[in-house]
C-alpha cells in the first residue's frame, strides 16, 4: 500500500468506512508484535562493532562477537537485559571505552507502540544513553527519541528530529501533555540539531529516582495522528502493560507527557518505518560539551574523566524487556482523517520510499544511515 505523503483528502476507501460509521474498537487494539525478552533478546538486534562515527563519543561500540568478552551486553541471573559501558579498564589518554549501540534488524511503521520496561537506565557524568527509533534513510523518515538522559540530568528528555517542516504548538491553553515543550522545531539540522524536545516534570523518569522506584516503562506510540509518549513509574504502569501479551489501549492512560499531533507534524509524510536503537555514549557531541558536562560535572574535560572506570558504575541499563505493538488505528481522533483510517486497517504494508534527494542529506549530529533504500517493507508477521 502507497501511503499518503501529504494532506488529508479523504480516499474513496476511507469515505466509505466513514460512511459506514464507527470502525468497532476491537479493530483498533493493539495487539503484541515483537517481544525481546530474556535470553533470546539479542535475536533481532545487530551490534554497531565499531567506534562511535556519528556522535564522536569517546565509545567502541563492540561488535556481537566482542560483546560477551568485554562484559559489555549479557542476559544477567534475574533474567533480564543487561547493556553497559565497561566499568572494569582503567584507560589510556584518549582511551575509548567499551559500550553497546544496538539496533533492531526489524523495522516497524506508523500503526506501532514501543515499549521499554527497565529497572535501571544509564547515568552519571559523561554518560549520555538513549533508547530511540529511526530510519535507515536518516533524516528523510524521521527519529524519535523515547528515552534520553545526560550527564547530571534529573529528567528525561524526549525529541524528533525530522526534515523542514515538522514543528510543534507551543500550546498554553488546552495543555494536550504533562511535560514542558523546550524546543518546537524538528528539523534535525537547525538550532543546535537537538530536535523538537519535551522535558519530563517528574524526577522518576531518570537517573537514581528511576531505579529507586523499581524502573518503569517508557512508551510512544507512533500513529497518523500524532507521536505521543508516556512515561510509567512501576507502581503506576497500567494494567494493560503490565502483561507482555495484553491489548495497551492509550485512550485509558491519560494524557501524554510528550505529544506531537499531526496538526504541525503531519506524521504520515516525515515518518517512515522506525528501527529500534539502544546504545549508551560517553561524551561526545552532548554530553562532553563544555557548558553541558562542565562545570557541573568538575572543570577537568569529559575525555579524561573516561578514563576512570570507577566513574561508570551506574551507566548501565537493566531491562525487562522491548515490546512492540502493532495492529494500533490511531487512538486520537481515530476518524479524523483519512491516512488514519488506512494507516489502521491494512496488514501487511509496504511503504513506498520518500523524495529520493533526501537520501542524500549530508552528515549530520545524529545518526545518518546512507544505506540505498529501496522499498522498507514492514512485515507483521511475529515468532
Ligand atoms: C560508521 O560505522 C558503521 C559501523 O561500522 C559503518 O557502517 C558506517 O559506514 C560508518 N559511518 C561513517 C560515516 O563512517
Ligand atoms: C483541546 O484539545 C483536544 C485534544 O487535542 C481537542 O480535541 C479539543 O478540540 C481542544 N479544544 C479546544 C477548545 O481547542
Ligand atoms: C512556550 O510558551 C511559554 C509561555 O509563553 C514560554 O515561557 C516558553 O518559553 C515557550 N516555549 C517554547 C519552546 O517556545
Ligand atoms: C529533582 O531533581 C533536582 C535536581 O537534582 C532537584 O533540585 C529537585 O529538588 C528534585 N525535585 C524533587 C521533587 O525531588
Ligand atoms: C561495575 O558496575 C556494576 C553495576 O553497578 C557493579 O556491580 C560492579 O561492582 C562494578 N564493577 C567494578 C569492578 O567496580
Amino acid at each position: 500500500m502507497r501511503w499518503p505523503t501529504g494532506g488529508s483528502a479523504i480516499s474513496p476507501a476511507s469515505a466509505a468506512l466513514l460512511l459506514l460509521g464507527a470502525i468497532p474498537r476491537a479493530e483498533a487494539a493493539y495487539s503484541l508484535q515483537t517481544l525481546y525478552q530474556g535470553e533470546s533478546f539479542f535475536n533481532g538486534w545487530s551490534f554497531w562493532g565499531n567506534r562511535d562515527n556519528l556522535t564522536n563519543g569517546a565509545v567502541y561500540y563492540v561488535g556481537s562477537n566482542e560483546a560477551a568478552r568485554a562484559n559489555v551486553a549479557y542476559t544477567n541471573a534475574a533474567g533480564n537485559v543487561i547493556l553497559k559501558a565497561d566499568n572494569t579498564s582503567t584507560l589510556a589518554i584518549g582511551g575509548l571505552r567499551n559500550s553497546v549501540r544496538i539496533t533492531t534488524q526489524e523495522t516497524y511503521d506508523i500503526g506501532s507502540l514501543f515499549v521499554m520496561d527497565a529497572y535501571h537506565v544509564p547515568f552519571g557524568c559523561a554518560v549520555w544513553p538513549a533508547f530511540w527509533t529511526h530510519t535507515r534513510s536518516w533524516p528523510s523518515g524521521g527519529e524519535q527519541d523515547i528515552f534520553e538522559g545526560v550527564n547530571l540530568a534529573s529528567q528525561n528528555q524526549a525529541a524528533l528530529h525530522t526534515v523542514v517542516g515538522c514543528t510543534v504548538a507551543n500550546t498554553t491553553t488546552n495543555v494536550t501533555q504533562t511535560g514542558t515543550l523546550t524546543y518546537d522545531n524538528c528539523d534535525y539540522s537547525v538550532a543546535a540539531k537537538h530536535g523538537c524536545t519535551y522535558t519530563d516534570s517528574r524526577n522518576q523518569s531518570y537517573g537514581q529516582p528511576f531505579a529507586d522506584g523499581g524502573g518503569g516503562m517508557y512508551v510512544a506510540e507512533t500513529s497518523s495522528d500524532a507521536i505521543s509518549m508516556w512515561f510509567f513509574p512501576r507502581a503506576n504502569i497500567p494494567a494493560d502493560l503490565l502483561a507482555t501479551n495484553g491489548t495497551p489501549d492509550p485512550k485509558t492512560w491519560g494524557l501524554p507527557w510528550a505529544y506531537y499531533p499531526s496538526s504541525s507534524c503531519n506524521i504520515n509524510q516525515y515518518f517512515a518505518p522506525q528501527q529500534i536503537t539502544i546504545n549508551i555514549a560517553l561524551c561526545g557531541d552532548w554530553a562532553g560539551q563544555p557548558g553541558v558536562f562542565s562545570p557541573s560535572c568538575g572543570t577537568g574535560s569529559c575525555a579524561n574523566y573516561v578514563l576512570d572506570p570507577s566513574n561508570f558504575d551506574d551507566a548501565y541499563f537493566e531491562i525487562a524487556s522491548v515490546r512492540v505493538y502493532g495492529g494500533g488505528l490511531n487512538t486520537r481522533g481515530a476518524l479524523s482523517s483519512a491516512s488514519g483510517v488506512i494507516g489502521g486497517i491494512g496488514g501487511s504494508q509496504t511503504r513506498a520510499p520518500m523524495s529520493g534527494a533526501r537520501l542524500q542529506s549530508s552528515a549530520g549530529l545524529m545518526p545518518v544511515f546512507l544505506v540505498a533504500l529501496v522499498v522498507a517493507t514492514l512485515t507483521q508477521s511475529l515468532f
